[in-house]
């Protein structure tokens, strides 16, 4: 059974509340907060002040997905704002080591997320100081995207890596994820699903979470 982390970009941002209440109510394990700054992604969603409330309304795991330049200015604000899971793009890192290396020592956990056309291969000497990757299944910026085919190969690649050097990092997809691809991408491999739209955009949003759940079941390749 696959982890569950719907993103609040596709929810009514003047309803966060209720958004909140489903969430908490439902079987999601992660709420899924995208931060973009309109420098590294074409568009800007939300930051800390919205983080912040959030973090009062939920006990559940706070995955925070930072598509921004200079992420290293902003791990400790996110930290206070109630962070569990901090995030960096590899594009946007020139110093990625050091980078995770902050984020754990702000005593959060250290993700790393690729872009489409970003090799898995490049996390070849650093996989093992990383908690968690993001494989980016659409090009970041924007909610209700069409997944990225490639993206499975991606998802196989970087489950060998894993299995190969023993590690127990978690790989999470991010974009595009339907009721209808989420078990073939379980299968190749990833921990967590990412939806937006798939879950706030429908009918009965907790009832497409426990749904979610119900077809990752009993998939998880290792
Ligand atoms: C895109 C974000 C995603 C987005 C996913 O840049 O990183 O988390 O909210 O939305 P869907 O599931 O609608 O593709
Ligand atoms: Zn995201």
């Amino acid at each position: 059974m696959a982890i569950i982390a719907p993103s609040l970009l596709s929810a009514d941002f003047l309803q966060l509340q209720q958004a909140c209440d489903m969430l908490n109510n439902s079987e999601a394990d992660w709420y899924h907060l995208d931060v973009m700054d309109g420098r590294f992604v074409p568009n800007i969603s939300y930051g800390l002040p919205v983080i912040e409330h959030i973090r009062k309304a939920t006990k559940k795991v706070c995955d925070v997905h930072l598509m921004i330049l200079e992420p290293e200015k902003y791990a400790e604000a996110f930290k206070n704002a109630g962070a569990d899971i901090l995030t960096v793009h590899i594009e946007a890192c020139v110093h990625l080591h050091r980078n995770l290396q902050q984020i754990k020592s702000l005593g959060m956990k250290a993700g790393v997320a690729l872009n489409p056309h970003t090799p898995v291969s490049l996390l070849q000497d650093v996989i093992q100081d990383i908690d968690l990757v993001l494989i980016m299944s659409v090009n970041p910026g924007f909610g209700g995207q069409t997944f990225i085919p490639h993206t499975l190969e991606k998802i196989r690649q970087l489950r060998g890596m894993i299995n190969e050097k023993k590690l127990s990092t978690l790989i999470e997809v991010d974009g595009g994820i339907t009721l209808a691809n989420a078990p073939q991408i379980v299968e190749a491999g990833a921990d967590a699903l990412v939806a937006g739209n798939t879950v706030f955009k429908s009918p009965d949003p907790a009832a497409t979470i426990a749904q979610l759940k119900k077809e990752t079941t009993g998939l998880v390749n290792r």
